[in-house]
């Protein structure tokens, strides 16, 4: 046939949901074709005219056009919607938006207030064309013609559980699409990424603790643009060289923004904007935190702190009685009220884990959280209405439904009554994907559609394996539909707890997340291993939460599983020192991991790194207001800084902390040496010969943020070719909330060599109201 004759890498699945024989396959009106191998493309095709969604004429609305689609034959999927419709509007995205009109489906509920970002029309740079049988469309660039999207390509799908979009994209170059363990750029060879909350330890081809269903492409002129399918549900995206990618999510509407850029930092601003601008984080928290799951009184945590080399003390579960949240053990723990205060006299932060999972099985007056919870009923129920149990570290557990109003006021007094007797000074949000070492519940799962679906998108397993039942209830839905959002509403209700209990910057780090988490939190990458693979991919998994508008991001520092060398953890110090969230964690079998527990020449190594992110902080402070304020990246690509230079497309081995400085680590074993990219630029070698670096505000390091905030500030001013600089900084007290809604902060931009004034002149312009805090600027050139 000759529909069928396509070349192989533009062959499209006609059987993601299921193996097909030939008969099944012809049957559904599919080209059948074997070819060697059993990976690389589907044997089983749409032919190039597949009958699908027929569109009516479109017509204009209010907020843009609207038309509508229908079947009139059945596709090969259970439950197909034959009647949809179909809005455009064209805001600062253009946003198509395909559900079922007759019944209200499950949309992602978060984003209302923030969604609406208009755009005048004249901005618009696209053009989109449709086809009307079968339904697709094709969006092209203005300005160069490229092709962004062109859904043409294969059959829309819209079943009750399985809706499936198709489109062929501008280049190859291709990042997004997270939690995974991959290269910024992903692999197009026809490989198949899953987006569902899973708690599993980063490795190849596996659906890791986050969802973003976001993509950016780099176009082959230096332009670039992103598209985003705001849905919760499971999804799977496959990715074939034609290039191009299939979406099948198996709820919920297709709602997709496309943003057009035209560069890639416009691209994130443009995605920003509708999932919303990271917070800023507390100055503190850009210290160096000490972490393990091991120390196990507070004397134990008390020792870390004599060799004091970190800003933040963490406890991780060793702290909580029986390993129930809101609990200290009165044995081990006793004089944790203490010891907190101890580390706040000597000017450090403190910070504890917080797991969402409340013990069910404590005797009765004992344990508040659990009976006040049930009182408020703030727990998901299983399908027939009872609290839902599974398991967790302290054993049988319920989940707070984090959707529910009443559950937010009920944590935000558990965490209020505990931190009345310790102050912790911000909250560590683990196991929340959520988390559960049980199928299901205790009673396993009802068998129906929602456990069992008609296609499961994910790995090995089914939805609810290391989770809970996908027919719980919570108040806005099913756990089917909300699962991939209880990170991002426990980080909400815990952002929301701790600025009205503490009125103070809010700290609040997660490991589950989904679109516009950065708003309340910051993210770590997980479990990973000690070794070199673990280190060298750390990079590209910090970068991706920058495009996912999450700056506040890192890996465990030294690996968390199995132990360490001293050669990698010194490594991968070097290289944390330069994660925006620099953590050294352990998990509790290891061997210690600290910096003091190694030889003379490892510490000094650590301690130096150290002092060169110390000193960098305020440069780094700054770089989190220009995200905060203008959804600008911390660290970031090269792609993101240099779009026109080619060699910058698919590095991920060296980045970027904004404009300025260039890092680029050592990342293999034995190595003393780095091959290093330079993009075109006067580049200067940093003093300590850890980085390379233009020009910034730096301080005096010190061993806490608290001192080194005191200390003097120093400028070194890099002047480029022409003799000239430019460098900012921003500066307030770095703990009050609103410094910047309310003016309560200094903002500093420093030119050096003007043009006409000589080489030697350097003008400091202050921007904003002074605070009350004086500082002077001391410089030499
Ligand atoms: C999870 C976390 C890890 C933590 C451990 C114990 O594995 O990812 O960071 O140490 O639980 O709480």
């Amino acid at each position: 046939r000759s529909e069928c004759s396509m070349a192989s890498e533009s062959r499209f699945d006609c059987g993601r949901d299921r193996v097909l024989s030939q008969d099944e396959c012809e049957e559904r009106g599919c080209c059948y074709s074997p070819l060697p191998g059993s990976s690389g493309p589907p044997w089983c095709f749409y032919p190039s005219l597949y009958p699908g969604y027929k569109m009516s004429p479109i017509t204009p609305t209010k907020r843009g056009q609207t038309a509508s689609l229908t079947r009139v034959t059945p596709s090969y999927l259970p439950k197909d919607i034959f009647n949809l419709s179909l809005e455009v509007t064209e805001e600062t995205a253009g946003c198509l938006h395909i559900t079922d009109p007759s019944t209200q489906r499950y949309e992602v509920p978060l984003l209302d207030g923030i969604r609406h970002t208009k755009a005048s029309s004249q901005n618009v740079l696209y053009t989109t064309e449709y086809q009307s049988d079968p339904f697709g469309f094709i969006v092209s660039r203005k300005s160069s013609g490229t092709i962004i999207m062109n859904t043409t390509v294969a059959p829309l799908l819209f079943a009750d559980q399985y809706l499936q979009l198709s489109t062929s994209l501008a280049s190859s170059f291709v990042s997004g699409l997270g939690e995974h363990y991959t290269p910024l750029i992903l692999d197009l060879n026809w490989t198949s990424l899953s987006l569902w909350n899973r708690d599993m330890a980063p490795h190849a081809d596996a659906n890791l603790y986050g969802s973003h269903p976001f993509y950016i492409v780099q176009e082959d002129d230096s332009l670039a643009h992103g598209v985003f399918l705001l849905n919760s549900n499971a999804i799977e995206v496959m990715l074939q060289p034609t290039p191009a990618l299939t979406w099948v999510s198996i709820g919920g509407i297709l709602d997709l923004y496309i943003f057009l850029g035209p560069d890639p930092q416009s691209v994130i601003q443009q995605y920003l904007q509708i999932i919303g601008y990271p917070m800023m984080p507390p100055y503190w928290s850009l210290g160096f935190h000490l972490c393990r799951w091991g120390y196990t009184t507070t004397n134990a945590t008390r020792m870390v702190l004599f060799f004091h080399s970190q800003d933040v003390q963490w406890n991780d579960l060793d702290y909580a009685d029986k390993r129930r949240v809101f609990t200290f053990d009165r044995v081990r723990f006793g004089d944790l009220p203490e010891m907190v205060q101890e580390f706040h006299e000597g000017g450090m932060k403190y910070i504890l884990i917080l797991d969402p999972g409340i013990s069910s099985t404590s005797p009765f007056g004992t344990y508040p959280p659990f009976e006040d919870g049930l009182k408020q009923d703030v727990f998901i129920k299983n399908a027939t209405g009872q609290v839902l149990i599974g398991k967790v570290w302290p054993g049988p557990t319920a989940f707070p439904d984090f959707t529910n109003p009443e559950t937010r006021q009920w944590w935000e007094d558990c965490i209020r009554d505990f931190y009345s007797e310790v102050p912790v000074d911000g909250l560590w949000i683990d196991m929340n994907e959520p988390s559960s070492f049980i199928q299901g519940s205790v009673d396993g799962c009802p068998d129906s559609e929602l456990e069992r679906p008609p296609y499961t998108p994910i790995v090995g397993g089914q939805l609810n394996t290391g989770t809970i039942c996908m027919s719980a209830q919570q108040k806005l839905s099913t756990h089917y539909n909300l699962h991939n959002l209880y990170g991002l509403t426990e980080a909400d209700a815990t952002h929301s707890a701790l600025q009205k209990i503490r009125r103070k910057r809010p700290f609040v780090l997660s490991r589950s997340s989904f679109p516009g988490i950065g708003r309340f939190s910051g993210v770590w990458t997980g479990d990973v291993r000690s070794n070199w693979e673990q280190l060298r991919l750390s990079i590209p998994a910090v970068l991706q939460f920058s495009l996912f508008g999450v700056p506040l991001v890192g890996a465990d520092i030294c690996g968390f599983g199995g132990n360490t060398t001293e050669e990698l953890c010194v490594r991968w110090m070097q290289l944390g020192a330069f994660y925006p969230f620099m953590r050294n964690h352990n998990d509790k079998p290891n061997a210690p991991q600290e910096p003091f527990v190694f030889g003379q020449a490892a510490q000094a190594a650590m301690r130096s790194v150290l002092n060169l992110r110390y000193s960098l902080l305020p440069y780094l402070y700054t770089l989190f207001h220009h995200a905060h304020t203008s959804a600008a990246t911390v660290a970031t690509p090269l792609f993101t800084e240099f779009p026109a230079d080619a060699n910058c497309r698919i590095i991920d081995q060296q980045f970027l902390w904004g404009s300025s400085l260039l890092i680029s680590p050592v990342l293999d074993e034995g190595s003393v040496e780095v091959k290093a990219y330079l993009p075109a630029g006067t580049w200067y070698r940093s003093l300590q010969r850890h980085a390379v670096f233009d020009r910034f505000p730096v301080k005096e390091p010190a061993l806490t943020t608290t001192v080194s905030r005191g200390n003097a500030f120093f400028l070194t001013v890099a002047l480029s070719a022409s003799g000239q600089a430019r460098g900012v900084l921003f500066w307030d007290d770095g703990d009050s909330l609103d410094t910047f809604e309310m003016e309560n902060y200094s903002y500093l931009i420093f030119t050096a060599g003007e043009v006409g004034k000589g080489r030697d002149v350097l003008t400091v312009t202050s921007l904003a109201l002074p605070m009350s805090e004086m500082f002077t600027v001391q410089w030499a050139l």
